[in-house]
């Protein structure tokens, strides 16, 4: 039995969500926007939280709030992980493994936008693609052992954006050498995360592992650090104004489709989950309507493919 949008008028909120005592997650960027929020309302359920941050001291100073805001006794620890770095990657996972017996969720949240000008990961991968979809991808084959022990899940934070630009994957110019463009390669990199998703999910049923689940949401427009931290001067100024509207969410309402997906019970896996109000900036969290070229079976093969060519390992399904 499995749950589409079944959550009434106010749609799913935290409310929903039972005890997460016992349970662990690991969770991709929290030192700010969607991913802090995730990591504060898991521990406010009694979970275990692993954060993988770049950071050191935004880490340490994240700690610090969550532990100021619920208490002395939370189950927070942090591993650096710098999404842009394979090494990095393969470091933070290699250490996770050591130290959890456990991951009863891996949130996929930490992400690059809109870089205005051509640059590179120290891979030499264009950076919103290395960061976004290389480095997460990374992160998942290596820990999908432990994931798989757990019978647990892996939830990718992916955007509306996937429904801009090219709408496919641009194959014969992966770092777009030729026409690069700040939200065009960002729109990419968030559908191939959302593609890789999808993916998993037939490699998972044709393995025969149906107890690993695997879902792709998307935050609505929320009010986070996401430009500003890696967006154009006027991109910033834009996006500053656009917080102002009342069109953006918080941050807090934001992080709810990826708690949604690490937690809700038989939640339906077919599904895209986000906010469903008008252009689905905001609203009730449910399920979004996911256009086809989302689930191109022959670009989704040939993607994870590549993915796993560039960043050198081979899924253990
Ligand atoms: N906000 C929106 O309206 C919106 C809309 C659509 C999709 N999204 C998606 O929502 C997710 C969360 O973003 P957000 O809006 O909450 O933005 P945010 O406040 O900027 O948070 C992004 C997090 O990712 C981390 N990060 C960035 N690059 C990293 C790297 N190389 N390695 C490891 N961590 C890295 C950041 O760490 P630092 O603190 O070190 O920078 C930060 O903790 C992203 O996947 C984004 O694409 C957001």
């Amino acid at each position: 039995m499995t749950t589409k949008n079944t959550f009434e008028k106010k749609g799913w909120t935290p409310e929903l969500m039972k005890s997460q005592k016992g349970k662990t997650f690991v969770i991709t960027g929290t030192t700010s926007g969607t991913g802090f929020e995730a990591a504060r309302i898991l521990l406010s359920k009694g979970a275990k939280v692993v954060m993988l941050n770049r950071n050191s001291k935004k880490s340490e100073d994240t700690i610090a709030e969550l532990k100021q805001k619920l208490g002395n006794t939370i189950d927070v620890s942090y591993i650096r992980m710098d999404l842009a770095e394979q090494a990095s990657v393969k470091a933070a996972a290699e250490e996770v493994l050591k130290m959890y017996t456990k991951i009863d969720a891996l949130i996929l949240n930490a992400a690059i936008a809109q870089v205005p000008k051509q640059t590179f990961t120290v891979d030499g991968f264009e950076s919103q693609l290395g960061v976004n979809h290389y480095g997460n991808f990374l992160l998942q084959t290596l820990l999908y052992p432990r994931i798989a022990e757990s019978k647990g899940r892996i939830v990718t934070v992916g955007s509306m954006g996937y429904n801009l630009g090219l709408r496919t994957i641009q194959f014969d110019d992966m770092n777009w050498d030729k026409n690069y463009s700040p939200n065009g390669v960002y729109s990419q990199s968030k559908l191939a995360q959302i593609m890789s998703i999808y993916e998993l999910q037939d490699r998972l049923k044709e393995a025969g592992k149906t107890e690993v689940k695997a879902y792709a949401c998307h935050p609505g427009a929320s009010r986070t650090s996401l430009i500003k931290t890696s967006g154009s001067l006027m991109t910033r100024f834009v996006w500053q104004l656009m917080k102002l509207s009342p069109l953006v969410q918080s941050a807090e309402k934001g992080a709810y489709p990826e708690l949604m997906c690490a937690t809700e019970v038989n939640l339906d896996e077919n599904g895209f989950y986000g906010p469903t109000g008008y252009g689905y900036f905001k609203g009730p969290v449910g399920e979004c309507k996911l256009e086809p070229h989302a689930k191109n079976k022959k670009v989704a093969k040939k993607l994870w493919d590549l993915s796993e060519k560039e960043t050198g390992v081979k899924w253990n399904l």
